[in-house]
């Protein structure tokens, strides 16, 4: 199985006419960088502002211009087209098409394919302000979501005419996120409510200092990532992070280890599965001060111990089973696999995931990490030197293999739904 949700899939982008269409290149260059099969369609209007000839080159494959074109040589029809799609992206979707959609017209190849399809349908609008608000648009949009259409934007900023208002375009690499959680569903960890811990906590010494850590959150975040991308209802909980959480999941965000230790306590009735990926401080000032302290009295800061979450979590975990599973990270320097098997065993955790940070391309800020995975029974795999989007596919892959052998509810594979 790939890592990438997105490679040979087979994805429908239908091109309407608006200025938004410089856009929709770019989007379907990203698609075809995924290892995604594109089939372009187009409406007269927006080969005026773009030519087929750009999307054939991007994609490989003549675009779609003309219902009859279906028809001629290959003999394909867009019935074809519309059963063989895994998503059908319509970007940028005017308001003239919204509205042919909305009636359910087929006099071209966009609309007939969607009448066809019954693959996802994704669209984003793009529009001038005026058109975007107009009752007619708005009617029309509610028409297309009450169908089960999915919709992306628009966002708010600069419009073709010059004026500030809603109606851009979304950006292409949020309309490929949008398209990666539609190809998620039924995914082989759909059912599953996984946690993830991610980020660097901090520590408050006064209003500006705080005490805390090289973590970027990069990790957590592809964890939380590509757990959404196979179907997992994913609760992010993360501290100081140097990369956004990922659409799709649910966000809390939690600054000092004390926040983290009340966010993750108050989910865990809700979590089969807690991936403990953020670097949580094991110390903090006695005393957070209201006002910024002057260089004196700022010398011998007193610190104190503060709460170690995945021991409460343990502790939690006698009386409520909940979560089924409970994965640490350890990051050591030194007497690597010793140390991480007493943290395993000392938080009661069913894996750990042990990375020597000593080592410059793995762990802390980069974005690949070297990691060696140690359940409960004893097993040991050493990865080698991965992106971490693949560290993260591999440790979930490990997780469906636990819950399997677990049997507890939840079997791996499409569809499968929590007892
Ligand atoms: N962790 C935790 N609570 C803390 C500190 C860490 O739950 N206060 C979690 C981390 O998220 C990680 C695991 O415990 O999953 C191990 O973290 P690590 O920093 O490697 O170890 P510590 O428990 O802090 O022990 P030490 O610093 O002595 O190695």
């Amino acid at each position: 199985m790939s890592t990438n949700l997105l490679a040979d899939k087979r994805i429908l982008l239908g091109i309407t006419g608006g200025i938004a269409v410089y856009k929709s290149v770019d989007l379907c260059s990203k698609l075809v960088q995924t290892g995604a099969h594109v089939q372009v369609l187009m409406t007269q209007s927006a080969q005026k502002f773009v030519t087929a000839l750009s999307f054939g080159a991007i994609c490989g494959q003549q675009p779609v211009t003309d219902l009859w074109q279906l028809y001629e040589g290959a003999k394909i029809g867009h019935v074809t087209l519309a059963h063989q799609a895994d998503a059908f992206v319509i970007a940028p979707l005017t308001a003239h098409t919204l509205a042919r959609l909305a009636q359910g017209m087929a006099d071209d190849p966009i609309t007939a394919t969607t009448l066809s399809t019954r693959a996802p349908l994704l669209v984003a609008p793009a529009m001038e302000h005026n058109m975007w608000q107009h009752a007619a648009t708005q009617a029309n949009l509610q028409t297309l979501v009450g169908r089960g259409v999915n919709v992306v934007g628009p966002e708010q900023g600069r419009l073709a005419s010059g004026a500030m208002g809603m109606g851009r375009m979304a950006d292409p690499l949020t309309i490929l996120e949008h398209l990666r959680m539609l190809l998620a569903r039924n995914g082989p960890l759909s059912g599953l409510r996984i946690t993830i811990t991610a980020g660097g906590t901090r520590e408050w010494v006064d209003p500006v200092r705080f005490m805390g850590n090289r973590s970027s959150g990069k990790m957590g975040v592809a964890l939380a990532r590509v757990a959404r991308d196979q179907g997992a209802q994913v609760n992010l909980i993360y501290g100081a992070m140097t990369v956004p959480p990922p659409l799709g999941v649910t966000q809390i965000e939690a600054a000092r280890a004390e926040d983290m230790l009340h966010a993750v306590l108050a989910i865990l009735p809700q979590t089969d599965v807690l991936i403990s990926a953020a670097a949580i401080a094991d110390f903090r000032p006695v005393t957070t001060h209201a006002s910024k302290l002057k260089k004196e009295t700022g010398v011998g800061i007193a610190l104190e111990r503060t709460p170690d979450v995945l021991k409460a979590v343990a502790e939690a975990r006698q009386h409520s089973n909940m979560p089924k599973l409970v994965v640490g990270f350890a990051a050591e320097t030194s007497d690597l696999l010793a140390n991480a098997r007493r943290k395993l065993e000392r938080k009661n955790l069913d894996m750990i995931v042990l990375n020597d940070i000593t080592a410059a391309d793995a762990g802390f800020a980069v974005d690949t990490n070297r990691v060696i995975i140690i359940t409960r029974d004893g097993s040991v795999e050493k990865l080698p030197l991965l992106d971490k989007e693949t560290v993260a596919f591999n440790i979930l892959h490990r997780i469906r293999g636990l819950m399997g052998a677990q049997s507890i509810g939840w079997s791996p594979g499409a569809g499968s739904v929590l007892s």
